[in-house]
């Protein structure tokens, strides 16, 4: 893995997207980012009309996916329904011949996220997880600290909010199928976790390859899990370790990532999420325990992350992040979540 590829107006290339899945990342984060990275919305789907009627822009909308995939100019779709309809999209879009960037979790299960995978390298098409937070700001620069830091020990995350079986995250009223095991393939680990696998990897350039979970349904009654433990060693030997939660009130302190290692601490707080924003500090051997403020840019992650998938799908930059990587990390989550790993 290298890191994010330039999202500068020299490297911006124009596509036309499709969005398939027009909730709340759809409409709030993803839209915004599309427009922010200079991209063109030529078409919408959604199996609800108010869903697409709540997108702020003029595009073809339709409820069937033949007719979205048929739209004039469509090059590229991005999918942000529930996880366990993830895949007949992204299947459909491939066998339509259009790049897919598809949100986290690749899909609810492993077989499915297997077959998006082999449909999309059959139908020679580029397929990317919407992982957007390996493209904040903050996350880069923390990046280039790593020199300082010395060997690298451990990364610690802490990724949590507040989800009762009620949640809606935008006042409309929501279908909450983050906490129904059959389309979300899981609770607060499925949906949480990858960001912080991911980001691990993407700091390090090694994934995690061994990780354990211990759940916990403790606080919201429902059938999926509200709270986990993750505890991973990449190959050289860095430990990661995340706390994920939908039983973390929103009002406390709930989102930090710090990088650890033999000659500084770096911590980044409130950055793991949908947009710009937080703080980054690092602590260093020399500098005995004052942290100093580290700066970093303000773009959005979401315009970031799309500027460099459409530049990867006209060639122009690579695609660090192989869908064969992505499926290898969840297939390990999903291996720890069912208690397979030791
Ligand atoms: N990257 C991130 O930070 C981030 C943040 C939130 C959600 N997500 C991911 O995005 C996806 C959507 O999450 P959300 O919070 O926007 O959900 P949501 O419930 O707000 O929106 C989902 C939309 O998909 C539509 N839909 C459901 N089934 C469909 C189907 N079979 N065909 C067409 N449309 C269908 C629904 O009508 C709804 O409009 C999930 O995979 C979630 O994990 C990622």
């Amino acid at each position: 893995m290298s890191g994010p590829a330039g999202t500068g107006p020299a490297d911006r290339a124009l596509l036309g997207w499709g969005i398939a899945g027009c909730g709340w990342v759809a409409r709030d984060h993803a839209l915004p980012g599309l427009l922010a990275a200079g991209q063109r919305v030529v078409a919408l789907h959604d199996r609800s009309t108010a869903a697409m009627a709540r997108m702020p822009l003029g595009a073809a909308r339709h409820g069937d996916v033949d007719a979205f995939l048929a739209t004039p100019g469509l090059d590229a779709v991005y999918v942000a329904t529930p996880n366990a309809a993830h895949r007949e999209l992204v299947e459909s879009a491939a066998a339509a011949g259009k790049a897919v960037l598809c949100e986290k979790p690749l899909a609810a299960d492993e077989a499915d996220a297997e077959a998006m995978v082999k449909a999309c390298a059959e139908a020679g098409v580029l397929l990317g997880t919407a992982y957007d937070q390996r493209w904040h700001p903050a996350h880069a620069a923390l990046r280039g600290l790593l020199p300082q830091l010395g060997t690298v020990t451990a990364i610690r995350i802490v990724y949590c909010c507040w989800l009762p079986g009620d949640w809606s995250p935008d006042g409309f009223d929501h279908d909450n199928w983050r906490v129904d095991p059959a389309r979300a393939g899981g609770g607060a680990a499925i949906d949480l976790a990858p960001h912080g696998l991911d980001l691990a990897g993407t700091l390090l350039g090694e994934d995690v390859v061994e990780l354990t979970a211990l759940l916990q349904r403790r606080v919201h009654g429902y059938s999926v899990d509200d709270g986990a433990l993750l505890a991973g060693r990449t190959a050289s030997g860095v430990l990661v370790d995340l706390h994920v939660a939908y039983n973390t009130p929103d009002q406390l302190p709930r989102r930090r990532l710090e990088v650890v290692g033999t000659r500084g601490l770096a911590v980044a707080t409130d950055t793991m999420g949908q947009t710009a924003g937080g703080s980054l500090v690092l602590h260093t051997v020399e500098d005995g325990s004052a942290p100093v403020a580290v700066p970093f840019g303000a773009e959005s992650p979401f315009a970031r992350q799309f500027a460099a998938f459409s530049a990867a799908v006209r060639s122009q930059e690579p695609w660090p992040y192989d869908a064969q990587r992505d499926l290898r990390l969840h297939r390990l989550l999903l291996d720890a979540l069912r208690g397979r790993n030791p």
